[in-house]
């Protein structure tokens, strides 16, 4: 590669550590500005650290925003390592011309392996049961210790059919369960077939549900879809996971239900304002919580680090897929990007 070659690489940000081989990647085809020491880099500094790249390979927690997207005229492509992009100011990518992506498919079914385990662990009182044996109270057995809620035979409802949900509710059959969903559109009468899921309203998935779990995306429509009212909905015997996103339950309103037990158990892997858990949430016993881990396998994470580069390298018009972008979500931008 000549000098002249290689200053006219774009230069682009990958704002939190990563694997290195997409680091080893990207620099094949990019002036790569990595954070591979894992410093916070909000706000001024990654306004600073933006400033003159073509391209950003970003994490859900990178608010990038209108006022951000108007200080960088060089910005032409935000590539962000997972499915949901509601970090990203859409409308103000759109009409400034720059491609946003993510990664969705890839991690579907690890997801779904997650909840499944959040929501075994919440019905079936694992952490809990396990904090109170390591504190070391258990003396001898009792017919009464920790008496959870059946996943068998019971009913499960899902907010949010896209695929996540899809995929929840296919195990949802090996547990011989009932499935219900709500979601914005109903889903082909095949597939609610072939997923044994019946369409109901909101209100009925929330009266009607076992076990409730979201895995709907966040937007100010579904802004604490599950505040006081939906709880007070809920049987007492229920427990709700939120997988999809902090802000989508209230969780204040969620740890009152909890404390009174009006509502049996919940497990939580999104926080509204995370890396800030609720503090009530921290002292409440009956739920499970964990720090945002549903698509944390190793295979899964490397896949996803894969196509955020994927998306990022043909963004910015590199690689075999040159100006084709695996996974855009504002399409429209396309044939006016930057
Ligand atoms: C996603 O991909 O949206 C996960 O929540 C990880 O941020």
């Amino acid at each position: 590669m000549t000098a002249s070659a290689s200053v006219s690489r774009p230069a682009v940000l990958v704002t939190r550590a990563i694997f290195p081989e997409v680091i080893e990647r990207l620099s094949q085809y990019f002036e790569v500005d990595h954070n591979q020491p894992d410093e916070v880099l909000d706000g001024a500094a990654l306004r600073a650290r933006l400033a003159g790249k073509a391209g950003v390979l970003a994490n859900a927690a990178d608010r990038i925003d209108a006022e951000l997207v108007a200080a960088l005229p060089s910005l032409r492509a935000v590539c962000n390592m997972a499915v949901g992009y509601n970090n990203l100011d859409l409308p103000a990518l759109t009409a400034a011309g720059i491609v946003a992506t993510n990664t969705p498919d890839v991690l579907t079914e690890t997801t779904a392996d997650f909840g499944w385990a959040l929501l075994m662990a919440t019905a079936r009182r694992v952490t809990e049961s396990e904090h109170w044996l390591r504190a070391g109270h258990w003396q001898r057995w009792a017919y009464d210790m920790f008496l959870g809620m059946d996943l068998h035979g019971s009913t499960l409802g899902i907010l949010g059919m896209g695929r996540i949900g899809q995929a929840l509710a296919r195990r949802a059959a090996g547990f011989g369960m009932t499935v219900l969903y709500h979601n914005r559109s109903r889903l082909p009468e095949q597939t609610e077939q072939a997923l044994q899921a019946r369409y109901v309203s909101k209100d009925e998935l929330v009266g009607q549900s076992d076990h409730l779990l979201l895995v709907l995306p966040y937007s100010p429509e579904s802004h604490h879809a599950i505040g006081a009212a939906e709880l007070a909905k809920m049987k007492p015997s229920a427990t709700l996971v939120n997988l999809a996103r902090g802000g989508i339950v209230d969780d204040g309103a969620l740890a009152r239900a909890l404390r009174e037990r009006r509502l049996f158990a919940a497990g939580l892997d999104v926080f509204e304002g995370e890396p800030d858990v609720h503090p009530d949430l921290l002292t409440v016993p009956n739920v499970v919580l964990t720090p945002h881990i549903a698509s944390a396998s190793e295979k899964t994470r490397r896949a996803m680090a894969d196509l955020a580069a994927d998306n990022l390298i043909a963004a910015l018009d590199a690689g075999p897929d040159a100006g084709r972008p695996p996974c855009v979500v504002n399409p429209e931008v396309l044939p006016r990007r930057r």
